[in-house]
């Protein structure tokens, strides 16, 4: 019997992106109506995507076709939703229109109050949508803070219509620190009061994601290390002895890569192309970074990358204090990326300390991102905390040993080089200290002086199978078993 699921998300790639979620939102349910489609031991599932009509996906002049409206109400009268179709994918997606989602608002605001509005309504809208569409839900599948209200709404308000009358909620857990705190009087104008139930601390009982993951059936974050990890103080936000509490329903299941965009053998974006066959050919990328940088051109030279938003989660002031301590040793270091003042002004302060050896380019550059990933020889992400991750998923598919910070999915995905190569696929270190990021960057370097063992390593790292595919036949297995549960 097909399986409906109504995927809810605040972005999604390719209408509208600003972060990981909006990769995973444009690959996800594809991943999952094609899996089930052709999987015998699957039930087909009939996947809709919903949108809030962010004003960058209308000026991206995508076609839609306007289906009708109908209103969500609430304290202040009801409130008109237009709602919209796109047909030109493999699945259908709707865009909900209406006051709240304003032209000139982004999609996220640097405070979280001043989306609130915008998102309660969607999330109700979104709920009202099966009605509309008199189409009955099996699961609602709701990322992150924006659509949590969904799943407290579904959960603990008179249902808009029979068509959610067994729907049971999978809440995916992208980032947690993210948890739509200050939205309280939007969720009162909607009619939707702080919960009472003390398994959730008093100060987040107003708070969307926290509300979601204490309603939601089975709440999945997006790699199984950092569903265990946020089960501590250091990762756990305040949340983790509620979350301890809510264990039995919590579980992770690591997000995938797009291979056919990342894929080192087709990129049309970088200068040579190559394969595990043809790994040789990848030192003229290298050269031709160090060219167009006007770095010296040397092959022996290990050649680092750092390609990040700027924002304090990704730790990039670990590794350029870091990269500081190992001045000693022979490296090259090409930084790219945009974002909080004060990393963009150390990465440029490094260039001028190290001239000879540091390019900082302040820049969103999707084509180098690209030609940095196929050239340079090390990627180093050093995260305080990394929900999933995906660039160190790309860095190895393109032979770029990754430098990382043991943390979520960077465990599950980084094999560690110990003292012998075996599987090995990178480097991990432990605490987000600059000093220890050193000490293993000095270990990396060595190995890197091992031509054969840094040959296998790169090797190792191509080979991982990071598509959506295996992610994908979890969520249709988990959507399953819920579904059975009552
Ligand atoms: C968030 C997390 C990132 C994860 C992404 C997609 O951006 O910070 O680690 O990969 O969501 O799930």
């Amino acid at each position: 019997m097909t399986l409906n699921v109504l995927f809810v998300a605040a972005e999604s790639e390719p209408f509208v992106k600003i972060g990981g979620l909006g990769d995973v939102a444009g690959a996800l349910p594809g991943a999952i109506r094609h899996i089930s489609l052709k999987s015998e031991d699957l039930p087909p599932v009939d996947i809709r995507m919903v949108l809030p009509y962010h004003f960058a996906i209308k000026q991206k002049d995508i076609k839609t076709e306007h289906l009708g409206d109908f209103s969500v109400p609430s304290h202040k009268g009801s409130v008109p939703c237009q709602v919209y179709r796109y047909d030109g994918g493999n699945f259908p997606v709707y865009f909900l229109d209406g006051a709240p989602i304003d032209e000139k608002s982004p999609v996220y605001s640097l405070e979280p109050a001043n989306d609130g509005d915008k998102y309660v309504f969607f999330s109700l809208a979104a709920l009202r949508l099966p009605g509309f569409l008199d189409w009955h839900v099996d699961i609602l599948h709701a990322n992150d803070w924006h659509t949590a209200t969904a799943i407290y709404a579904l959960k603990t308000r008179p249902l808009p219509s029979a068509h959610l009358a067994h729907t049971k909620a999978l809440h995916n857990l992208h980032n947690l620190p993210f948890m739509g705190y200050g939205i309280q009087q939007a969720l009162t104008d909607y009619g939707l009061p702080p919960s009472d139930n003390d398994i959730l601390p008093e100060w987040a009982r107003h708070a969307p994601l926290p509300l979601g993951l204490l309603h939601a059936d089975k709440i999945v974050a997006v790699s199984p290390h950092y569903a265990e990890e946020i089960l501590t103080p250091e990762f756990g936000c305040g949340l983790e002895n509620f979350l301890k509490q809510r264990k039995s329903a919590l579980t992770g299941i690591l997000n995938g890569l797009d291979t056919t965009t990342w894929d080192p053998e087709t990129d049309p974006l970088i200068t040579q192309t190559f394969s595990t066959q043809t790994l040789a050919r990848r030192v003229e990328n290298k050269t031709d970074l160090q060219r167009k940088f006007n770095l010296p051109e040397d092959e022996n030279l290990p050649l680092l990358t750092l390609i990040s938003r700027m924002d304090p989660q990704k730790g990039i002031d670990i590794a350029l204090r870091g990269l500081a301590y190992c001045e000693d040793l022979p490296w090259q270091a090409i930084i790219l990326g945009t974002g909080t003042p004060y990393v963009e002004d150390m990465a440029l302060e490094l260039e001028a300390n190290y001239p000879q050896r540091v390019r900082s380019v302040i820049d969103f550059d999707n084509k180098l991102a690209h030609q940095l990933y196929a050239g340079a020889d090390m990627f180093l992400m050093p995260s305080r905390y990394e929900p999933c991750g995906l660039s160190q998923m790309i860095a190895m598919r393109y032979g770029c040993v990754p430098i990382a910070r043991a943390t979520g999915g960077l465990v599950d995905t980084i094999h560690h080089v110990s003292r012998s190569v075996n599987g090995g696929t990178g480097f991990l270190f432990l605490k987000p200290y600059p000093s220890v990021f050193a000490s293993t960057l000095k270990r990396a370097i060595h190995r890197f002086h091992h031509p054969e063992d840094w040959r296998q390593i790169q090797l190792n790292g191509m080979q991982q199978d990071f598509s959506w595919e295996n992610s994908a036949r979890k969520y249709v297995e988990l959507y399953v078993r819920l579904r059975n549960k009552n």
